[in-house]
């Protein structure tokens, strides 16, 4: 059984069909990127498995359980957790207090700081300023801290949209490493969202490739290749042969 299981998902934003049936699955434990142009849906995937968005037509499915419409709440207590784009920390509360706020609607306080416990381990960058104001961290750090705090909820599958989104490429190099050491130490199993497909390529996995609201490429990143990813992100067959006559 699939981690997460997309079927046929039809999201729409009043006239706008943002998703028109979009089928995938993500296997325990595997990494699958999500890739494409800006406004191809990518976000709105996310938002929809997390609750914020509901969908249309379509069945969402997590370890088996029907989450299609499922309150966020719910989903994230399901073993979901989701780092929207965009680094919402709070700037003016600390670094421990911006990762408690991911423990919300967890009960058991003394797991929840086993959990910080081994965040600080892997992110020891965090517990050395636990105690600033999360605004004083550059993008990287703070990209850092919302990958923290969406492991506090102990989820079995973590969705990240656009990690990279504007961040130096040294950064985003650290920024996956990390990324990857979780993924094994922590058995989490990875859906990120990139709109280039080079960071897949390089990080491994599998990618699907969507483009208004259609998938329209996926494979093993081992096995695809740059020239067939363009033709795919624009649409066409590239500029046609210049040839003598
Ligand atoms: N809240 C919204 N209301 C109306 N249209 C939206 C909303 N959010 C996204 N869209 C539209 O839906 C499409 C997909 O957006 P989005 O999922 O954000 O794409 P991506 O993350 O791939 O850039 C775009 O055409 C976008 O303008
Ligand atoms: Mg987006």
């Amino acid at each position: 059984m699939s981690l997460l299981a997309v079927e046929n998902l039809v999201v729409r934003y009043g006239q706008l069909t943002a998703l028109r049936g979009v089928s995938l699955h993500v296997e325990e434990g595997e990494t699958l990127f999500v890739t494409g142009p800006n406004g191809a849906g990518k976000s709105t995937l996310l938002k929809a498995i997390a609750g914020v968005v509901r969908p249309a037509e379509g069945r969402i499915r997590l370890a088996g359980a029907d989450i299609t419409g499922n309150a966020p709440e719910t989903t994230a207590r399901l073993g979901f957790s989701m780092v929207p784009e965009g680094r919402q920390v709070f700037p003016e509360l600390t670094i421990e207090e911006n990762l408690w706020l991911g423990v919300g609607i967890r009960r058991n306080r003394a797991a929840a700081a086993a959990d910080l416990d081994h965040i600080y381990a892997v992110f020891p960058m965090l517990r050395e300023r636990r105690h600033a104001a999360a605004g004083i961290l550059s993008g990287g750090q703070q990209q850092m801290l919302v990958i923290a705090r969406a492991l506090m909820t102990a989820p079995r599958l973590v969705a990240i949209d656009e990690p990279s989104l504007g961040l130096a490429p040294k950064i985003i190099d650290q920024v996956y490493e990390l990324l990857m050491r979780l993924r094994a130490e922590r058995q989490l199993t990875l859906l990120i969202v990139e709109q280039s497909s080079t960071r897949a390529l390089m990080t491994g996995g599998r990618l699907v490739l969507l483009r208004s609201g259609q998938i329209v490429l996926e494979g093993a990143c081992d096995a695809l290749d740059g020239a067939t990813l363009e033709r795919a992100y624009f649409g066409y067959d590239g500029p046609a042969e210049v040839t003598a006559s």
